[in-house]
This record gives structure tokens, sequence and C-alpha cells, in this order.
């Protein structure tokens, strides 16, 4: 792999959920592919999981990392063409240029503005970085997908799943800030493309994601009706893609054990962080069918499993 930004990149999911089932197995075990390696992760926004996993990963591969929190640095101009009189110091041209010049993977972290659809969907900032990057660049979340996540997400359905092809629902849940779609286009493009579970996307009116991500036959806006049968349920709230960046105020969107009663004893999933009581209720994240710690935990082996395949 020469870059990971979306599933396109990956040649063979499967293949890839088998080295990061064989990296969680045996942890140092390929410790001899990243030797004298470098890796930079620059981080635009905030992170836990996806910081600490990934220079994990790197260092369980034998390799050394520098974590660059961005939004401290230089500010980074990427118009071409502009006079630079305002609060960017230094173009993405020169930085990409320099950061390849340090390390031998780049992993640019970089969300969506919410109010410039045309931009945040060209994923310009990432785009820019592949661009001007002389080494492989992985998206640690970019302005339209979580590509790390979605990996992680089909290793732990792999692991759990009670049925070669179980029925898996994303459904939208409330949240007081607006939040980027990434995570829930991730994870519709990677189930999709996977193609061994039955996917349906349950939202209110006006959160339908963007078509490329959720045509609109496996759509539901009734979430009761979705959740019937479900083997695996996987909260996270968007903003709107139609009027975008828009929020709204619909707390019945709520996971509780009334709506998990609905489902084929489904596992709960959710990529954290999430926000107790508003996202998912403390008594659907606290029952065995929780699977957020192990989700968190297999960020480290999908992280392994593609920061290997670079170096
Ligand atoms: N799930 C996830 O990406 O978590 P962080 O934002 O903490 O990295």
């Amino acid at each position: 792999m020469k870059q990971f930004l979306s599933v396109s990149d990956v040649p063979d999911i499967n293949a890839l959920i088998a080295k990061a089932a064989a990296h969680k197995a045996a942890p140092f075990a390929s410790s001899h592919l990243g030797q004298h390696k470098m890796v930079i992760n620059l981080f635009f926004n905030s992170s836990l999981r996806t910081r600490m996993s990934t220079e994990k990963a790197a260092r369980q591969l034998g390799a050394d990392v520098i974590t660059y929190d961005a939004s401290g640095g230089w500010g980074i101009e990427f118009e071409d063409g502009t006079i630079m009189n305002a609060n960017t110091a230094e173009h993405v041209r020169e930085a990409a240029g320099v950061l390849s010049q340090y390390c031998d993977v780049l992993c640019v972290r970089s969300f969506p503005t919410l109010t410039d659809k045309e931009a945040d969907y060209a994923d310009r900032i990432m785009k820019a970085f592949v661009k001007y990057a002389s080494v492989p660049v992985v998206s640690m979340e970019s302005a339209t997908r979580h590509p790390l996540q979605s990996l992680t997400d089909c290793l732990t359905i792999s692991e759990h799943r009670r049925t070669a092809r179980p029925k898996v629902v994303l459904t939208w849940a409330p949240h007081p800030r607006r939040l980027p779609q990434c995570v829930a286009n991730s994870f519709a493009e990677w189930m999709q493309a996977w193609g061994e579970v039955d996917l349906t996307i349950a939202n209110p009116e006006g959160f339908d994601l963007a078509p490329a991500f959720a045509p609109k036959s496996i759509v539901s806006h009734n979430q009761a009706e979705a959740f019937a049968g479900a083997d695996f349920i996987y909260a996270k709230n968007w903003s709107a893609y139609d009027d975008y960046g828009a929020t709204a105020d619909l707390p019945d969107w709520i996971i509780d054990e009334q709506k998990m009663a609905l489902t084929n004893d489904a596992f709960f999933m959710h990529c954290l962080p999430v926000r107790r009581n508003m996202v998912v209720s403390d008594a659907v994240i606290d029952s065995p069918n929780s699977l957020v710690l192990q989700q968190a935990n297999n960020r480290t082996w999908a992280a392994q499993a593609v920061l290997g395949s670079m170096l």
C-alpha cells in the first residue's frame, strides 16, 4: 500500500483483517519491519485512541515515532498562488516535503470545516499531503473518512459474529455538538465493500449520508424497525450532509435497553469518545454486549497491519 485513505486503497480487506489479527496474536513478531524507520503522526485535531494506538503500533513494529500537534505549530497554507500575508506561515508544499525527509510513513489527522462542503468532500488537506509528500500517507481521519477505525470495526465484527452474515445497523444517535460524517461514511463504505454483512443505516429525515456512501436502498428513517433482528448496533452521531453541518435535538434516538431488546441480542459498538446518557444509556454501554473497549483495543492491531504493510 502506498497510501491508506479509504477502503479503495486496500486490495484485499480480509487479508488486511487477517494481518491485524496476526499482530494481535503476536504483537512483536514483526518488530524487524520498522527497524531504523520513522513514523510521523501529524494531528490538526484532538485524539486519544488514534494517537496512542498508532504510536503503540509503530513501536511494536520496531519503528521510532514522532507525534506533532500541528494546531500548536506554524499555520499551514493549502491554497496555491495565495499571498501569504495572514495567519499561515508555511505552505503545505514545503511542510509535506520537509516531513517526508524526516520519516518513512506520514500519518495525518484533519477534520472537516463542516461549513465548506465542497472543500471538505474534496478532502483538500489530506489530498495535499498525498500530493506533496514523497512517503506513504496514512489517514488518521480526514474530512470524509476514518479508515483506521473502519478496519478496526471489521476486525471486531469478524471476532464476534455468531452468523456468517450478520445484520449490522449503523444508527444515528443524539449529540450536543455538530460532528463530522467521517466515521459513519467510512463505516458504511467498508461494510459494503467487505460484503460479509447486511448493512442498514438508520437516521432521522434530513440526516442521510452522502449518496456515495449510503444508497437509499439501505437507509431507514425508522430506528425501531431497523433494529429488529440486528446482530450489531453501531451508534454514531453525524451532522447533516444535505443542509451541511446542521444538527437536530432528537433525544428519542438514544440507544437504550428498550431499543436493544428489539435486536437479536445485538452487540453494541461505538468508536469512542462517547457521551453517556446522550448517545447511549449507561445500562447499554456497561452491558456484557458492549464492545467499545474491544474496539479501542483493536485500533492498535489495525494500525499495525496498515503501518506494517507500508514499512
Ligand atoms: N475513535 C477515535 O478515533 O478516537 P480518538 O478521536 O480519540 O482518536
